[in-house]
């Protein structure tokens, strides 16, 4: 029988959040999230009569809070953040704010005993080396300010010696917060609305990752959390280190009449272009399984349910 944990999630209502605390909450983990609900009141109603579920609406940024709410936690997972180099570009304080200084502070509240599982982005290795994969020892060069207030929380928070830090490829999947700005999403998105891609840069290659693996990544680290602490992770679909063309290919097997033209006149700002390994996390015994081709099927049968709305975070 899995052994039940108090989990303390920050950021709990979003993307990746709202997926993660669903499962939780299943398997029985005792779940607490706090999020400001800056997209959705909804993302988390389907547990509200669920008694180890509790939602507190609030910021990172109240300390008084956040200590109470860490004090009797078993695993701490801060996923509250400004997502994205435009959100971030468009509010530069806030997001050095929540994406790092609430990062310092929890480390600063946690107790030896207790555990964290941190969340970044592969953006951080910024532009790789052409046809070389990155790994964990890669430098890391981020580009924008969001690379760069995740890399600064990530070197933080693994000061603390009970960590794990996940460096997550580009997340793709449907989710009770939807985001569309994501780039597996938002391409389905736009090739299903105007049958049309427009690419700039389409030989930029970067690795993706549906967002049912990504959960299953922090149950195997809360399962397996003593042989995996003390590192940082690469966590991608090994199979889906693909170019912006590839992957357009992939979405017009599903749409036939879809056109892929190139902007050659256009530069991509993210500048993101390399290969990521995710061996070292697989030979710990977890791998990503669900396929960009799984994902694109989903995310059509999604946008086109008339209950979708879209949910930027821009
Ligand atoms: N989605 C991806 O592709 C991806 C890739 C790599 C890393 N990550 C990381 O995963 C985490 C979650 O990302 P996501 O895609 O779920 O984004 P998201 O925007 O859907 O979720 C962020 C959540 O944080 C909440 N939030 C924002 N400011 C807050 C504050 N001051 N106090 C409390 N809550 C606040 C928002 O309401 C939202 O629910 C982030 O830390 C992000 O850097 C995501």
């Amino acid at each position: 029988m899995t052994k039940k944990f108090n989990i303390f999630i920050t950021g709990g209502a979003g993307y990746i959040g709202s997926m993660l605390v669903t499962d939780l909450v299943k398997i029985g983990h005792v779940v607490t999230v706090l999020d400001n609900l800056t997209y959705t009141k909804n993302s988390l109603s389907h547990l509200k009569k669920k008694k180890n579920f509790k939602l507190i609406v609030g910021s990172v940024l109240n300390k008084t809070l956040m200590k109470k709410l860490i004090r009797n936690q078993d695993f701490v997972i801060p996923l509250a953040g400004l997502v994205g180099a435009p959100l971030c570009d468009k509010y530069p304080k806030l997001a050095k704010s929540v994406n790092l200084s609430s990062i310092i502070f929890i480390r600063k509240c946690l107790k030896k005993s207790q555990k964290v599982i941190f969340a970044t982005t592969n953006s951080g290795y910024g532009i790789g080396k052409k046809n070389k994969f990155c790994t964990e020892k890669s430098k890391l060069n981020p580009i924008s300010l969001y690379g760069r207030t995740k890399v600064k929380a990530e070197k933080e928070i693994m000061k603390f010696k009970n960590s794990i830090s996940f460096r997550l490829a580009t997340v793709f999947g449907k989710s009770y917060r939807m985001r569309t700005d994501l780039l597996v999403n938002n391409f389905v998105w736009e090739a299903m609305k105007s049958k049309k891609l427009i690419l700039f840069e389409p030989h930029f290659r970067r690795n993706y990752i549906h967002v049912k693996d990504i959960v299953q990544v922090f149950i195997f680290a809360i399962n397996n959390f003593n042989r995996l602490r003390s590192n940082v992770y690469n966590v991608g679909l090994s199979s889906a280190n693909l170019t912006k063309l590839s992957l357009a290919k992939k979405i017009k097997k599903k749409i036939k009449n879809l056109k892929i033209e190139i902007n050659n006149n256009k530069n991509d700002p993210d500048k993101r272009d390399y290969f990521v390994s995710n061996k070292k996390i697989e030979k710990k015994g977890f791998k990503a399984v669900f396929t960009i081709e799984n994902g694109i099927t989903e995310l059509l049968k999604t946008y086109k349910s008339s209950k979708f709305k879209i949910l930027n975070n821009y």
